[in-house]
């Protein structure tokens, strides 16, 4: 007697996925770079002639900033393509961003501390490059995760070392004995993480802020804070300038510090590379005998500029800094509203995830000490008895695709990555059947 195997019904052809994923020499989906995972969708895409419900990669789902693209066609138009860019930025780029720090995070630092550099992608490199340089005991950054990817990788390959724990278990006071047993050592150098955070979407409350904003200035630490997704913690209306509330900062609670505030995402404007690093005035200004071994200068300020952003790319696209001065000009003076143009992205979150929790799913970081989390760019699923690697492969047959919290450094090995921003309106009405035929055919 042969045994006839029945072929699943789901609603990707189960046989084309395997062939695809074979392809694509993929084994375990939960160590997949989002490139990966975005170059495979890609293929079965093509393979079936149906449209996935993209959930890996962090796009900006919505058109540019006009006003940017306005001011970078005057400029170019202008003539400034010619000409290098001064390395410290343009001076009304710089004004600007003073102006839109004091009206958005309500700190007071001067023109002179604000730099433009590719993206905060290269703001970080350049923070970690000086922060392992600075003190001659402390060489390592501490990394408070979930985190974004490119960030381990560029400590990395620039051979920095790191230590690292995932906040889950964490939060609220409990987070001060763990930072403190991390600071007390005296090798921090620095301590990253994003607010909001990528991949999570937890917001550090600010008591929690304070509690590393304190302990950053009793063990001279320098935080750096990723702030890609500015004023996205849409549980506060964060757009009004000049009027509390204010985007949640370490900088209240600590006076060196250093922030990254990027264009991709708050003003859609990813594919130009512009953000800008902000130094407090104290850390920009102070004196560290230990970058003599690596710079002309043993002021921070001066050897992050002249040091590294110099030898990094030797200026940023000049264009670029004039459409970043425009957009920062108008949410300064009121008239542009950033915050309303990116909501669509909670508005979508809030949907999706109650599809997810209706079909059997978890969120798996749920909370900021005792708030559910906001609606925002991410939020994180588990399914229960499936790991991540399983659960991203399952839902592929059903059309469905993310990453795992995996690469994210995430101890949570359940659970995956949601990214809203390329999943269209129109395609709920998928998600809803295909989570529901998922249910279906895993019984919890
Ligand atoms: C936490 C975080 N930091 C930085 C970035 C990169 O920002 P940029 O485009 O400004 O380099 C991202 C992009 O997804 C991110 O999620």
């Amino acid at each position: 007697m042969t045994n006839t195997i029945i072929p699943r019904k789901t609603p990707i052809n189960p046989q084309i996925v395997d062939k695809i994923l074979q392809e694509n020499k993929i084994e375990d989906l939960s160590l997949s770079s989002i490139r990966e995972i975005k170059k495979l969708v890609d293929d079965l895409e093509k393979a079936t002639n149906e449209k996935f419900v993209r959930m890996e990669m962090g796009i900006p789902g919505l058109p540019a900033s006009r006003i940017g693209i306005e001011a970078e066609i005057k400029a170019l138009n202008n003539g400034v393509a010619s000409i290098y860019p001064d390395i410290y930025g343009i001076q009304p780029l710089k004004i600007e961003t003073s102006r839109f720090v004091k009206l958005f995070l309500d700190l007071d630092v001067s023109p002179e501390s604000c730099f433009p550099t590719t993206g905060s992608t290269m703001g970080s490199f350049a923070a970690f490059l000086i922060l392992a340089r600075f003190h001659k005991k402390k060489n390592t950054i501490l990394l408070i995760n979930p985190g974004f990817p490119v960030h381990y990788q560029q400590l990395k390959i620039l051979d920095i070392k790191t230590e690292s724990f995932d906040v889950y278990e964490f939060r609220g006071e409990k987070l001060k004995a763990k930072l403190e047993s991390y600071f007390e050592k005296g090798n921090i150098a620095g301590v990253l993480y994003s607010n909001p955070n990528n991949p999570s979407w937890i917001c550090f409350t600010d008591n929690e802020l304070k509690i590393i904003g304190e302990l950053c200035t009793k063990y001279d630490v320098i935080p750096i804070e990723d702030l890609a997704y500015f004023a996205m913690d849409f549980r506060k209306d964060l757009s009004k300038p000049g009027q509390p509330p204010f985007q949640a900062t370490v900088a209240k609670y600590t006076d060196h510090y250093i922030l990254t505030i990027s264009s991709s995402k708050a003003f859609s404007y990813a594919g130009q590379r512009i953000a800008m690093l902000v130094l407090s005035d104290k850390l920009y200004s102070r004196r560290y005998e230990n970058l003599k071994d690596y710079y002309l200068t043993d002021y921070f300020g001066h050897a992050l500029v002249y040091g590294n952003l110099y030898a990094i790319s030797a200026g940023i696209t000049h264009s670029t800094q004039y459409a970043l001065t425009e957009m920062f000009k108008a949410v300064n003076d009121g008239t542009y509203n950033f915050v309303e143009q990116v909501k669509e992205y909670g508005a979508k979150a809030k949907i999706m995830k109650e599809l997810f929790l209706k079909n059997g799913f978890k969120i798996v970081y749920d909370k900021d000490e005792d708030e559910p989390i906001a609606d925002g760019f991410y939020f994180t699923i588990s399914y229960p008895g499936m790991n991540s690697g399983e659960l991203l492969k399952e839902l592929l047959y059903y059309g469905i695709s993310a990453i795992s919290l995996r690469i994210t450094e995430s101890e949570r090995i359940e659970g995956i990555r949601s990214c809203v921003s390329l999943v269209r309106r129109e395609q709920f009405k998928d998600l809803e059947e295909r989570l529901s035929k998922f249910k279906e055919d895993h019984p919890i």
